[in-house]
């Protein structure tokens, strides 16, 4: 089979188009005809071993352990393993492979059962694979870490690109009031997920313009912590969504203090893939809740290109690989 293979950590340069053996699936694992994948900021980041503490992560000291890359896979169910219960040969599937150590970017790979759920009805392989780690992550940052209620004023930062068009869409699902921040070209792009207000980050800093919010949800840190506590209202919550490892560190350990003195809270999104927000997600999307967004979609073989362009950081939604098998 064609997959996308990296045997040392660097810039796109490293991926390699290679023609290697089909994977055999274990006894509790699937094999799945790989469709789409959606590619992650985790992916390059994998793939240059930055931050260098990724190294240590178990995904190799020196060089990559697993030297395939991409997480987020919709596809079919070729075969399935003695043990499996929940899906049979022919199932269409979406799902985030991380914890089965990725190889997505391959004609076909293996997969836990508990890594995967049946594909929306009403959602092509592209749009299936977009949703898991951007929708989960965003779902898991406003319902679990943000504790999101109906009627809150909840600011979306970043709520053009993978994540926050998602978050846009499940914060207006819980009955929020979204104020989405995005540039001016994609103004009618939030709009039309939902957004009641948008505020241009090229023409204003909402953290400077007196307005408070119950909830804000950052992609990208953006801003420092200190601002994002400005903008709160008494009892706020800010979740940083990700950032430089700097920002990262500075959420997870100045969190607290920065918060000390008012019942505002500052925290950090740790998304963990898992089958029941999956399936939380599918239905939000056969419900006609949630959609998802795709800048553009990659041959396998041009996976370079489309890490080059996703590092960039201006995606409109999610990027695509498309397998035509
Ligand atoms: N913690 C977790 O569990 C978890 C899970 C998934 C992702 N993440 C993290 O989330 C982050 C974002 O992921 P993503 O896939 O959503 O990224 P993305 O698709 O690259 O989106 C980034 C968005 O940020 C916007 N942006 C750039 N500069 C901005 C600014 N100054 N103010 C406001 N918006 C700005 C861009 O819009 P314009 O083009 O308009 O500039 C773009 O739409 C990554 O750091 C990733 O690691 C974390």
């Amino acid at each position: 089979m064609k997959a996308i293979l990296y045997h040392e950590y660097g810039s796109p340069y490293v991926l390699k188009l290679e023609n290697i053996e089909k994977p055999i699936p274990k006894d509790n694992e699937v094999l799945v005809k790989v469709k789409a994948i959606a590619l992650n900021a985790k992916d390059w980041r994998l793939m240059r071993a930055d931050p260098f503490l990724v190294r240590l992560t178990g995904t190799g000291l020196f060089k990559p352990k697993n030297p395939i890359l991409g997480a987020d896979i919709a596809g079919i169910i070729e075969s399935v393993g003695k043990d499996v219960k929940s899906f049979k040969i022919g199932d269409e599937v979406f799902g985030d492979i991380c914890e089965t150590g990725h190889g997505g970017l391959a004609e076909y790979t293996c997969s836990t059962e508990e890594a995967l759920a049946h594909k929306p009805s009403n959602a092509t392989f592209e749009e299936a694979a977009a949703l898991p780690l951007a929708a989960v992550s965003a779902l898991q940052g406003l319902r679990d870490v943000g504790e999101i209620q109906s009627g809150q004023q909840v600011l979306i930062n970043g709520a053009s690109g993978g994540m926050g068009a998602f978050a846009v869409q499940i914060a207006k699902a819980f009955g929020a009031e979204v104020t989405a921040v995005c540039s001016t070209r994609n103004i009618d792009l939030v709009r039309s997920l939902g957004a009641d207000h948008v505020i241009d980050y090229t023409k204003e800093n909402f953290t400077r313009n007196g307005k408070s919010y119950d909830l804000i949800l950052a992609v990208n840190g953006f801003h420092p912590i200190s601002d994002y506590k400005k903008s709160l209202s008494p009892n706020g919550k800010y979740v940083m969504g990700g950032g430089s490892t700097k920002q990262i560190f500075q959420a997870l350990l100045l969190g607290s203090f920065v918060s000390m003195g008012s019942n505002k809270k500052i925290a950090a999104l740790s998304g963990k893939a898992n089958q029941a927000d999956l399936v939380t997600i599918k239905e939000l999307v056969e419900a006609g809740k949630l959609k998802s967004v795709i800048d553009s979609t990659f041959d396998l073989e041009d996976t370079a290109d489309a890490i080059r362009y996703m590092e960039e950081g201006h995606a409109k939604g999610k990027i695509i690989i498309k397998i035509e098998n």
